[in-house]
């Protein structure tokens, strides 16, 4: 594996590699966990050959947000990725990322503003500067993200379309601990009794998928149940329980059409996020082929 630090080595490595044949990135924030090497490994199937950058990005996080305190293993991240097979290490530095005197953004408008976006005023600005950087340094053919982060993939979604990014988009099922905690790099700041906490989140969402399972579709029921779980929770501070149209991120009255059901809530000075995609019922088949697995995976 080649590991990389500055953006015109990187340019050069990514070209010569796709003169060969395909190439897939997966952009991440390091402090790898099996979720992040889910997407690795899809990446390597799918690909001649695979990108990864670790870059925790200033631009997301707002000030006060845990930009200093984020979980950073570099050196453990470079083993996993070796071990993964991965071609192409990109580690810059912010310098690189964000040369003095760069004023340039990408802002995905309404969308942008929506769940994460609402909580965390500028973040997915953050998110679209970075990773439209990523794709014009990298230029991937295909580009992998993860449904953990449901909000980003819409954002990322509208902003490949409306920018016309030539790769494609794929996104990767939740990668979750036994426990049915959504595996995530802040769960490294979780205590042991807050880890226990957390699963809060998972559970409001397995108790919404009881009840869709049992045919419920009604947002307003859904949203109850989630927030049996969320709210009143010792040492769980609610953001957010939303139940959502998965691409316009807009509320739903119903769950007919497909919806994401969406969390997010803080536990101590960690704030987590999860959710659960719920693909459209058609007349005949009113409960998706999609549901018993999510909800199986999700340890009901
Ligand atoms: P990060 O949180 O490090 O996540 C990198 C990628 O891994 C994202 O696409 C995320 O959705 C995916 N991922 C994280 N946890 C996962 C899990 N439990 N199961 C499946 N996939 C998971 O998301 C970011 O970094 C940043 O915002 C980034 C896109 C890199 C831009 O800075």
């Amino acid at each position: 594996m080649k590991i990389i630090s500055t953006v015109r080595e990187m340019q050069a490595a990514c070209r010569s590699l796709r003169k060969t044949g395909s190439l897939g990135l997966a952009p991440t924030m390091g402090a790898l966990h099996d979720g992040h090497l889910s997407l690795v490994r899809r990446a390597k199937a799918e690909n001649d050959a695979v990108a990864v950058s670790i870059f925790v990005n200033p631009a997301q996080f707002a000030p006060g947000e845990d930009y200093d305190t984020y979980p950073r293993r570099l050196a453990e991240d470079c083993a996993k990725l070796e071990a993964a097979g991965v071609d192409l290490l990109f580690a810059p530095s912010v310098e690189q990322m964000y040369p003095s005197g760069a004023a340039s953004f990408v802002e995905v408008a309404g969308l942008g503003d929506r769940l994460d976006g609402a909580s965390r005023p500028g973040h997915f600005r953050g998110v679209a500067t970075v990773v439209a950087k990523l794709f014009h340094i990298v230029d991937p053919d295909r580009a992998y993200f993860g449904q953990k982060d449901a909000a980003q993939v819409a954002v990322l979604r509208a902003m490949v379309r409306g920018l016309h990014f030539p790769l494609q988009l794929v996104v990767c099922p939740i990668v979750r601990e036994p426990s049915g905690l959504a595996m995530s790099s802040r769960n490294l700041k979780l205590s042991a009794a807050e880890k226990d906490r957390a699963l809060a989140l998972s559970r409001a969402l397995q108790a919404a998928a009881r009840l869709l399972g049992n045919g419920e579709t009604r947002a307003a029921a859904l949203r109850a149940a989630m927030l049996s779980h969320l709210s009143g929770q010792d040492g769980v501070r609610l953001d957010y329980a939303e139940v959502v149209h998965p691409e316009t991120l807009l509320p739903v009255a119903d769950t007919r059409q497909g919806a994401l059901l969406a969390v997010a809530a803080w536990v101590g000075q960690t704030r987590l996020i999860d959710n659960l995609l719920v693909e459209a019922s058609s007349v005949e088949h009113p409960r998706t082929a999609s549901m018993p697995e999510q909800i199986e995976e999700m340890h009901v």
